[in-house]
């Protein structure tokens, strides 16, 4: 079985999307942790409704990127994880997880990139008033969702749109496009050209 580990900090709604796929044997894997920095996040109690563990922690009482990064790769090859998947994760990942998981971390970002990375890309999108955006699904870097792009998917912006209605929109489209995704890369045993 494909053993991922999903890393979020808030809501999980992609989090649970996944979950979901899984369940329904659309995504064939076993999401094996949840990685989350946020200890109150909504996620976590997702995870627990589903019974899947969890490894929780809070960032700033470790002495730096690296000493928690080192904790997450311990309890991730305790897992014996395969694939990491971002989903809301609202942390920039370090070199100790990039070292360790080199060719094997997605992130999804709620724009077309290279358009509006970082933080709050629906509002930068509205901000721009663009005609659409989009979602992508990417491998990790180092850098601000800079890494190699997997999927991308438009979405139009209409008139009159909402913050929430934009939002909905592209979550929708996040929820079917991950897990397919997903699916398609352990599937294809093209994750860091590991096949385990
Ligand atoms: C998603 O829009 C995702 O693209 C971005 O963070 C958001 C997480 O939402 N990286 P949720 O916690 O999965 O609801």
């Amino acid at each position: 079985m494909n053993r991922i580990a999903v890393f979020a900090s808030g809501s999980g709604s992609n989090f649970q999307a996944i979950a979901d796929a899984v369940g329904k044997g659309i995504l064939q894997a076993e999401i094996s942790l949840l990685v989350c920095d946020k200890p109150g996040a909504q996620v976590i109690e997702r995870a627990r409704k589903l019974h899947i563990p969890i490894f929780t922690f809070v960032p700033n009482t470790f002495a730096s990127k690296a000493h928690f990064e080192k904790e997450i790769v311990s309890e991730l090859e305790a897992y014996n994880v395969k694939l990491i998947v971002l989903a809301g994760y609202m942390r920039l990942i370090g070199e100790v997880l990039l070292e360790a998981y080199e060719g094997r971390i997605l992130n999804i970002h709620p724009s077309y990139l290279p358009a509006f990375p970082g933080k709050d890309a629906v509002g930068q999108a509205l901000e721009a008033d663009v005609a659409e955006t989009g979602v992508t699904v990417h491998y990790v870097d180092s850098g601000m969702d800079t890494g190699p792009i997997i999927e991308q998917v438009k979405i139009p912006v209409r008139p009159g749109d909402t913050r929430e209605m934009l939002q909905k929109r592209i979550q929708n489209a996040e929820h079917q496009l991950y897990p397919a995704i997903i699916n398609k890369l352990l599937q294809k045993d093209t994750i860091g050209g590991l096949v385990q």
